[in-house]
């Protein structure tokens, strides 16, 4: 056991574990979207699929249980691998443009703190209902043991403030997946095994998928294309 957490703390342990959970939210971002991406069937549309969430508690909750602990693990070995990396290099680099690298490898920590913010306000608006409480799931007048999440996603982009605010934050998440997908094989010791290029394009072609279908949801709203 304590072999086990020395290892997972070690820097190549802490990539090691940083890449697997990145992955798994990435697969969740993914899986999340699409399942939002069903508003533009319709209202009941979306409203079905998420009422089908909730009938199994003990799956819904295992995933959520599951899914936090996969964050809070990202998040913590982000965190020290920042810290190490600051430690390593206490004397900053006089010219930023000497490393090789692009600003959103640069700024894995801005854009990862960015998310971190939009994901704390996204549940306190769609999923405990702290923020505009007034449209936060309503049952439905025909069927009461479904609740509107249809019209709380419409009411809640109808601001432009959290429209933006929303399109903001997946630009960041966009950055973040971009890199987090092309230093993928790298953190798994597996590059230059000659698919890295394959795979940053898969990287690069998720974080594009993900801006773009998540970007459209807030802005078909805020057009009018979805009501
Ligand atoms: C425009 C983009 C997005 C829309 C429209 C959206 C919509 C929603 C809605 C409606 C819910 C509540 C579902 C329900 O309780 O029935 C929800 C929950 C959630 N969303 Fe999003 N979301 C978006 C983007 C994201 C992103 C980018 C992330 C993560 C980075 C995310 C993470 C979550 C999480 C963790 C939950 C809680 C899941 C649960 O309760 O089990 N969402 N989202």
């Amino acid at each position: 056991m304590k072999r086990l957490s020395r290892m997972a703390l070690s820097s190549v342990g802490s990539k090691y574990i940083m890449a697997l959970t990145g992955l798994g939210l990435m697969m969740f971002v993914l899986a999340h979207m699409s399942g939002n991406l069903l508003i533009y069937g319709g209202r009941d549309a979306l409203n079905a699929y998420a009422h089908g969430l909730t009938e199994h508690p003990f799956l819904l909750w295992t995933a959520r249980g599951g899914l936090l602990a996969v964050f809070l693990t990202h998040l913590f070995f982000a965190l020290r691998t920042w810290q190490e990396n600051q430690s390593a290099r206490p004397i900053p680099y006089a010219h930023e443009a000497t490393i090789q690298a692009n600003w959103a490898s640069r700024h894995m920590l801005l854009t990862g703190v960015v998310i971190l913010l939009f994901v704390i306000y996204h549940l306190l608006h769609f999923t405990f209902g702290v923020v505009d409480a007034d449209h936060f799931k309503r049952p439905l007048p025909d069927d009461p043991k479904q609740l509107d999440v249809a019209g709380m996603v419409i009411a809640g982009f109808g601001n432009p403030i959290v429209a933006v605010s929303y399109i903001v934050a997946q630009i960041f998440l966009g950055l973040h997946l971009w890199h987090g997908g092309s230093s993928f094989l790298q953190h798994l010791g597996l590059n230059g095994r000659g698919y890295d290029a394959a795979v940053n394009r898969v990287g690069a072609a998720v974080a594009l998928v993900v801006v773009v279908g998540n970007c459209s949801i807030p802005l078909a709203i805020t057009m009018g294309w979805v009501y």
